[in-house]
């Protein structure tokens, strides 16, 4: 391994992403584990130059009250203990540690190599990688999202054509989308890569379903469907490669937020297929993925990608979906991205789409009475998804995205913008 490790364990704090992320920010390379770690354990890692106690205000975790295993102590780590209790501040270190203690710390005291970086990750992961895989196969189901698209380069290097990407297309992609993928993986990198156009199955199962969970379950499940069918006509195949990232890990088990939408993303494969797992971004945060992405040579647009819902335009066709209404999402979606990109605003905002409802307005072409339906448009801001503000958008280049979308698509006669911050609204319709 080129990385130090500095460990963080769990002892209830809200704050072990901040400092993790902090002390990479440093160069060093850091993880999160449990406070009931053993010994053996921490001693299996080869790479560990210290140990933070990470109590945040009462060190407790699931309403009971914890401490570190006393054995931990006799491994001769050192340790910094970060608490903030107020009877004991005057001994003890008292809330999120700047910089300069960390580094103090990390540096003098555990004596860590700023060797954190993505060029030594890839090479870490590239070595690990060969030696679990072997000679054998990887199957990997690879959507276009960053983190399966950043997987697929990271295994192609290390494995080449040992590893079999499938793609499917559920006909719910945006415009072009299936397309790059094939282009970018099969033309460019060599990939060995089946692409399934599974459009029409999709589309028939999903026709007259109007209830947004059903059509996630539908969505799910007949991908997950699809994907074992050919996965059970390839032979001699022991692995499945997975986009795993960090936050998945760490938020796994403690998650405590209610359910507001069954967030089933393509790709969630069942426990029950019966291959190892081969995870090897599951140390990184989002940022972190992408940056790997880069290093790995993927294009810009590939791995900057703004948030897409894995149903796709399957949650923003609303209702039972059309095709004529799918298409004219497909449509306008491809015209507002192309005007945000020309405006600059694909690099400042967030998350920003358009949606179709199953309902039409009266509206006037020709000299004639129509009666077709509208295109909303959405442009979000967000840190983490969970509340939402509404970008202000120039007038101008509203007016001409509705120009374009009103002549360019067909059966719409109205286009609005959505001013609904979340809450109350959410960020999809679905
Ligand atoms: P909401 O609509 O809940 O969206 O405010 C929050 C974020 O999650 C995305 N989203 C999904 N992502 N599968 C996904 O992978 C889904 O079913 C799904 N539904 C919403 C949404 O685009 C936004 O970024």
């Amino acid at each position: 391994m080129k990385q130090d490790l500095i460990v963080i364990l769990d002892l209830g704090s809200t704050e072990n992403t901040v400092i993790a992320r902090q002390i990479r920010s440093l160069g060093v390379y850091s993880e999160i584990h449990p406070h009931d770690i053993t010994a053996e354990e921490l001693k299996a890692f080869d790479n560990v130059k210290g140990i933070i106690l990470n109590g945040g205000e009462n060190r407790i975790v699931n309403g009971q009250a914890v401490e570190i295993r006393t054995e931990l102590y006799e491994l001769g780590f050192p340790m910094l203990s970060i608490d903030y209790p107020q009877a004991k501040c005057e001994e003890q270190f008292c809330g999120i540690p700047g910089d300069e203690v960390l580094k103090k710390f990390i540096f003098e005291e555990c004596g860590a190599q700023a060797n954190w970086n993505m060029k030594n990750f890839i090479e870490d992961q590239v070595e690990l990688i060969r030696q679990q895989v072997g000679d054998k196969k990887v199957l990997l189901a690879l959507s276009g999202g960053v983190d399966s698209s950043v997987v697929a380069a990271m295994l192609i290097k290390a494995i080449g054509k040992q590893l079999v990407c499938v793609h499917v297309n559920h006909g719910l992609m945006r415009k072009n989308e299936s397309e790059s993928v094939v282009k970018v993986f099969r033309d460019e990198l060599h990939a060995n890569l089946i692409y399934i156009d599974a459009s029409d199955r999709f589309l028939g199962k999903l026709e007259n379903v109007a209830d947004p969970e059903e059509k996630r379950k539908i969505i799910g499940s007949e991908f997950i469907r699809v994907f074992e069918e050919e996965a059970g006509k390839l032979e001699g195949i022991d692995f499945l490669g997975q986009g795993t990232i960090y936050p998945d890990i760490i938020e796994s088990g403690t998650k405590t937020a209610k359910m507001v939408k069954s967030h089933h993303n393509v790709g969630g494969l069942p426990d029950d297929l019966k291959f190892q797992l081969v995870e090897p971004l599951k140390q990184l945060f989002k940022d972190e993925v992408r940056a790997c992405g880069v290093e790995l040579g993927l294009p810009h647009d590939m791995v900057y990608r703004q948030p897409f819902p894995g149903p796709g335009l399957g949650v923003r066709c609303l209702g039972a979906i059309t095709r004529d209404r799918l298409e004219a999402v497909r449509e306008s979606d491809a015209i507002l991205r192309e005007e945000f990109a020309k405006a600059g605003l694909d690099k400042k905002v967030w998350q920003f789409f358009t949606v179709v409802p199953d309902f039409k307005s009266v509206g006037m072409k020709n000299n004639a009475r129509v009666f077709e339906y509208m295109v909303i448009i959405r442009a979000i801001n967000t840190v983490d998804a969970m509340t939402a503000t509404v970008e202000k958008v120039d007038w101008e280049v509203l007016e001409r995205i509705t120009d374009r979308i009103l002549s360019e698509v067909k059966n719409v006669n109205r286009v609005c913008y959505d001013m609904s911050p979340k809450p109350p609204a959410t960020i999809e319709f679905e």
